[in-house]
């Protein structure tokens, strides 16, 4: 059944564990994270972005959602906008029936410039009036995402500051986060406490402390009754970069937040864990090892079934080490 965010973000913080949040696009990613989920028996977080609506188009999209509702009936499913870059583009998705929506008014609606504090208080708490009245739930976000080791954004064509940004730019501030949260009346809000989006996070093996965990535990005793959403959470798995890079990829070394490392968040008062670049890893590396090592096949679905076997094989380990297992 569909359920909002504020339900399922209020279970996991009353028991304390951490939601993975899947990014969606297209029939296989959905049908994985569905059968992981009930393999697992944990609550669905399905979000798609404005790249993903371009992709699949909003009839597909929805679709695929009501979909994957009929055929797993006793899993809760939260559908949620990733990323909304203006007021029109959450009221969209809450016509399209997402139980969610994202107003990330920490860029300008170009989604590239860091915007003003005011601006993004006048943004979401717009959203909020509109979300809330209908029980949408709504996740703003405060703070600009980027490593601490490199103050580099890290997407290059997708969600993103361009150029390099400050410490301070880079943590999310507890007070401010007070403030913000009293002005706007948002759910959940992402912080930055140094993770990037995409798959070139860091460039050498991440040592243990490269999440501003302190930072996340104040930011939660500041804003206890609001959940903490941490973006870029992808681990980057090596042994996907490996079998994309044994069947004829060429992606240069780099790592990602480390599992270890997301259960010290949630630990720490992290509830939403976004995900979207370990699913494309690996499913990529699926496909890719299907058709050299099949070089007769030309069936798109056995490519295709390889990676959606893949990307479950990740939300499951997901579901389990961020303790969401057995919560459905
Ligand atoms: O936050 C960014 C997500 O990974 C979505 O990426 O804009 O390529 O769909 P996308
Ligand atoms: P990754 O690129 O680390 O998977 O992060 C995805 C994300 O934050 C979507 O909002
Ligand atoms: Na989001
Ligand atoms: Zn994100």
């Amino acid at each position: 059944a569909f359920v909002s965010l504020r339900q399922v973000l209020d279970h996991a913080a009353e028991h304390g564990y951490g939601v993975p949040a899947f990014n969606v696009n297209n029939l296989e990613q959905v049908q994985a994270i569905m059968e992981a989920a009930q393999a697992t028996q944990s609550p669905v977080i399905l979000q798609a972005s404005a790249g993903a609506r371009k992709y699949a188009g909003e009839a597909y999209l929805r679709h695929l959602i009501l979909a994957a509702v009929e055929t797993h009936p006793d899993i809760p499913v939260v559908l949620h906008q990733d990323h909304g870059a203006s007021p029109a583009v959450c009221v969209q998705a809450i016509r399209s029936g997402f139980t969610s929506v994202m107003m990330d008014g920490s860029l300008k609606a170009d989604a590239k410039t860091p915007a003003p504090y005011d601006y993004n208080v006048e943004v979401t708490r717009t959203v909020c009036e509109i979300a809330h009245a209908v029980g949408v739930s709504v996740e703003g976000e405060l703070g600009c995402l980027g490593s601490l080791e490199s103050g580099q954004a890290g997407e290059e064509d997708g969600v993103g500051a361009e150029g390099t940004l400050s410490h301070d730019q880079l943590l999310t501030d507890p007070q401010e986060a007070k403030a913000f949260v009293a002005a706007t009346g948002v759910d959940a809000l992402a912080i930055a406490i140094g993770t990037s989006h995409g798959a070139y996070k860091f460039t050498r093996p991440p040592t243990g402390d490269i999440l501003a965990i302190d930072r996340i535990a104040a930011i939660h005793a500041a804003i206890p009754d609001t959940h903490l959403v941490m973006h870029g959470s992808s681990s980057v798995p090596q042994e996907w970069l490996a079998i994309i890079r044994e069947y004829g990829g060429e992606l240069p070394e780099t790592y990602g937040v480390p599992v270890e490392e997301i259960r010290r968040g949630i630990a720490s008062g992290v509830r939403k864990v976004n995900i979207d670049t370990d699913i494309r890893l690996a499913m990529t590396g699926a496909m890719r090892q299907l058709f050299a090592t099949k070089r007769s096949e030309f069936d798109p679905r056995k490519a295709l079934e390889a990676a959606r076997t893949a990307a479950q094989g990740v939300c499951a380990q997901r579901f389990e080490a961020f303790g969401c297992a057995g919560m459905a």
